[in-house]
């Protein structure tokens, strides 16, 4: 039985008082729900802050982004070996708006910059990660383009294949895939419940050929995208869902305390 996990990404926001208060807001929220899973994953700048308020709460820590290699010259990147350090317990990657799409504006790959994400920079963070026993948070998600053409199957199992190309079925156990169409983020236009889970139990097949189906089966998969109070229940109780990856309606701890709580 996977327990279920809720993940607030809070992207580009908050400072460091807002977010202390956030999370003054979702640890007794978080605390009245032991049977969830939660992180939170603020901007770099406030992980000290928010590290040290979760500390004695079961919220785990969880970063946006980070770079592959342990130290070097590399302007402005965190290495897992720094999030480690900080006990960071999870670390998302490959998300869309890193991947170079930034939601509604399409980047064509030939002018993405040498740090934009592609499978194979994903791939290295995510073996970066593990070597650290920080757990990544795979993102995969087809974009409006990508569905209309009928692509998405096909989209999802390349960015899968590629991101984790190389990582053994031992690693695949300490691993969180999520599931974020790029056209239901920040949109408001969530996925299909019965769409959603397709995708998901999709992603446990491809797994299961990886790691094979026992590591499939403990592997948690969220789905991300335009999660609200409203639409969570239904996401997180499809058979293959296990839980959210959540923008927005992470900013504020009422919304997202119902989103725990409908978990
Ligand atoms: P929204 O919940 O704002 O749509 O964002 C989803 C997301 O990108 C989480 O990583």
């Amino acid at each position: 039985m996977r327990t279920k996990l809720v993940v607030g990404n809070w992207k580009m926001h908050k400072t460091v008082a807002e977010a202390a208060a956030l999370v003054e807001g979702v640890v007794p929220a978080a605390e009245s729900h032991p049977e969830v899973d939660v992180a939170l994953c603020p901007p770099f700048l406030a992980l000290p802050k928010v590290a040290e308020l979760l500390k004695r709460s079961h919220v785990k820590l969880g970063a946006q982004d980070c770079f592959w290699e342990d130290e070097g010259a590399f302007t402005g990147k965190v290495s897992p070996k720094m999030l480690a350090d900080f006990c960071a317990s999870f670390c998302i990657v490959g998300h869309s708006e890193t991947r170079g799409r930034f939601g509604k504006v399409e980047v064509p790959l030939t002018t993405l910059s040498h740090f934009s994400e592609t499978d194979e920079t994903v791939n290295l963070k995510i073996k970066a990660l593990l070597y650290y026993a920080v757990t990544p948070i795979l993102c995969v998600g087809e974009t409006s383009d990508e569905r209309a053409a009928g692509e998405t199957d096909s989209v999802i199992l390349r960015q899968l294949e590629r991101g984790l190309g190389g990582v053994s079925s031992d690693e695949l156990y300490g691993l969180v895939v999520a599931y974020e169409p790029v056209w239901a983020i920040g949109t408001g236009q969530t996925c299909d419940a019965q769409e959603a889970d397709r995708v998901c139990g999709l992603i446990r097949g491809l797994l299961g050929q990886i790691g094979g189906p026992e590591a499939a089966e403990e592997v948690r998969i969220l789905y991300g995208g335009s999660v609200k109070p409203e639409n969570a229940f239904e996401l997180f109780h499809m058979p293959q869902i296990d839980g959210g990856l959540v923008g927005g309606a992470s900013l504020q701890a009422d919304s997202f305390a119902r989103i725990i709580a409908a978990s």
